[in-house]
């Protein structure tokens, strides 16, 4: 049976009120998404490794990071060690991709690899068999409330293709960047199964209920 996963992004939430916007959708959702960015592999800087940390330690949902940094392969163990359940690099970002995996793994954190719009698949299908989560950009990576790029859904089909005839347990698929009530239909029916919604959720008058909205539609997917 297909299982689905919503991740909230709290890119886009009230962060001086971070506790009480992780509650609104804790009894919800998955996980809860978490965006690092460093000025550098993206224009944009979030979280420090402090603050991560901290998020990471008062979250009731476990958390899944997204790194958007450069060179992950110096900091992900702190995000592993700060109990993050996934942690997330991106394949443009180093040179050590098989180098992150491996610290990912040793320090007990599922592993993601991201891949930004521009970056074709071929790259990384030789790590698919290493990585317990796959995350094709819907947009590109840096800003929330941009729009869902539907040009990356052959690249969703194609994984899911490849990956559905691998040996279990086969990696997930996520998409991040412009996940709404109008496009969550378009992404799960190319294939993707994880899906990081962030204004959507947040802007929503009650953030659970656009989550309960969302999966709503999803069950109608698997029900075809
Ligand atoms: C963008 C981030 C996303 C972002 C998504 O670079 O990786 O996780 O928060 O926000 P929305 O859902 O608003 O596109
Ligand atoms: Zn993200």
């Amino acid at each position: 049976m297909q299982e689905w996963r919503i991740c909230p992004s709290i890119l886009n939430a009230d962060l001086n009120n971070l506790e009480s916007e992780i509650l609104k959708v804790s009894s919800v959702s998955e996980y809860l998404h978490l965006d690092i960015m460093d000025n550098n592999f993206v224009p944009n800087i979030t979280f420090d490794i402090e603050r991560s940390e901290e998020i990471i330690g008062f979250s009731p949902l476990p958390v899944d990071v997204h790194l958007m940094i450069s060179e992950p392969e110096l900091t992900v163990a702190r995000y592993c060690q700060a109990g993050a359940a996934s942690v997330t690099f991106h394949w443009e970002a180093t040179a050590s991709a098989e180098l992150v995996i491996e610290r990912i793994q040793e320090n007990g954190s599922r592993v993601g690899l991201a891949i930004k719009p521009k970056t074709p698949l071929t790259e990384v299908s030789h790590l698919l068999s290493k990585i317990d989560m796959l995350l094709i950009m819907t947009v590109e990576p840096g800003f929330g409330g941009q729009s869902f790029m539907t040009e990356m859904m052959p690249k969703v089909s194609s994984a899911r293709t490849i990956i559905d005839l691998m040996p279990a347990p086969r990696p997930w698929i996520q998409v991040d960047g412009g996940i709404s009530l109008a496009t969550i239909e378009t992404a799960a029916n190319a294939g993707a199964d994880t899906f990081v919604a962030g204004s959507a959720v947040f802007k929503a008058p009650i953030p659970a209920q656009m989550i309960l909205d969302m999966k709503k539609v999803l069950e109608s997917v698997r029900l075809g």
